[in-house]
């Protein structure tokens, strides 16, 4: 076994273990202009390690002249936990102590938080830093129905008066629908996470759970719980506490359950517990990040448009609390 630098023939074998190591899923992160790059510059470098002729492991490391820093560390998924990991950061960090540098530094994604241990166990700390980016390229990533540099769409809807409801049957068979009455924040935080992650909700998630708990735990604030054999699958809530003005301020499926016809179950029953409340007008919002299908399914329902606002998108906030690299 031997760590040696880059050398042309190795790029397919490289990006290819890249992938594999689940390294390349931010489509704007081109891993073929990256090594070209990293190699042009003079700055950087990309270490082999090498066993028997096959790339197992990899490092780019490079400098700016303050700061070294470390990419595309990966190890061939069947020889993780060998010792590879460690052979080759080291072999990083001596080739940037060697070229002067006294600090090392990399990012770990937000979704990739459990290689956080790997690194502690080699000596990292994880600094109280906040990572800020901006692109230079133009380059926009496609997330939800908008880009990711635009702003966020997000259409207000109102209903009036109670319509005649769709008739829904559900293509399973096999749940029920129940109020969670005194729900605990943590179930409330894992419902909001499981349904809201893919449509980047963040609200809740700012909210420490005292403040929290005084929304879902306020007698006008009702959580109702999708299970399927006994699953939870979606929920959604009701704000009432603007009467007569009733909110359906959140509302999903989670994503297993998504495709069997019960967001429009769900849908009914939410305006059903909403008008029983006899209130003079229905509201909810939906905006360019959330599944294509709501806002039809809104107006479906009889929900009628009536305003219309840009927001910024949760990863042009300072709060960001996403993972979008
Ligand atoms: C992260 C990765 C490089 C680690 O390589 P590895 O060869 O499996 O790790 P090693 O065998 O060298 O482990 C070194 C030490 O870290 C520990 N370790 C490894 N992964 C760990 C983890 N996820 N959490 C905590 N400790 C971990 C090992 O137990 C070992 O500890 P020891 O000192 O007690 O022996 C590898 O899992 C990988 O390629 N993952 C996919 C790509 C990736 O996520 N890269 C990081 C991008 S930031």
């Amino acid at each position: 076994m031997e760590i040696r630098n880059y050398q042309s023939g190795d790029e397919a074998a490289v990006v290819d273990l890249w992938r594999r190591c689940e390294l390349l899923r931010n489509p704007l992160n081109d891993p073929h202009k990256d090594i070209a790059f990293c190699l042009a510059g003079g700055h950087g470098e990309i270490l082999i390690l090498e066993d028997e002729g096959e790339v197992v492991a990899t490092a780019m490391l490079g400098q700016d002249g303050h700061r070294g820093w470390i990419y595309y560390v990966a190890v061939e998924p069947g020889r993780q936990g060998q010792d590879l990991g460690r052979r080759i950061v080291t072999a990083a960090q001596d080739r940037l102590q060697a070229a002067g540098v006294p600090k090392v530094h990399l990012m770990v994604r937000g979704s990739n938080t459990h290689v956080v241990g790997f690194y502690q166990r080699l000596g990292y700390m994880v600094e109280p830093i906040t990572s800020m980016s901006r692109r230079l390229d133009g380059a926009a990533l496609p997330v939800g129905h908008q880009m990711d540099d635009e702003k966020v769409v997000v259409t207000y809807l109102e209903m009036t008066e109670r319509g005649s409801l769709p008739h829904v049957t559900p293509k399973t068979r096999n749940y029920v629908l129940m109020q969670a009455h005194d729900i605990t924040v943590r179930f409330y935080r894992y419902l909001y996470d499981a349904v809201g992650q893919p449509w980047y909700w963040t609200d809740r998630k700012k909210l420490s759970d005292a403040a929290l708990s005084a929304i879902i735990h306020d007698d006008a604030v009702d959580v109702y719980v999708l299970y399927v054999g006994g699953v939870p699958a979606g929920f959604y809530e009701l704000d009432a506490r603007k009467m007569p003005t009733v909110d359906l301020a959140f509302f999903g499926i989670m994503p297993e359950y998504i495709g069997l016809g019960l967001g429009p179950y769900l849908l009914s029953q939410a305006l059903e517990t909403m008008w029983q409340k006899e209130p003079e007008r229905v509201l909810v919002n939906t905006c360019t990040l959330d599944h294509p299908k709501a806002l039809p399914l809104y107006q479906r329902f009889g929900f009628r448009p009536y305003d219309r606002q840009e927001i910024p998108a949760p990863w042009q906030t300072a709060d960001n609390v996403l993972d979008f690299a």
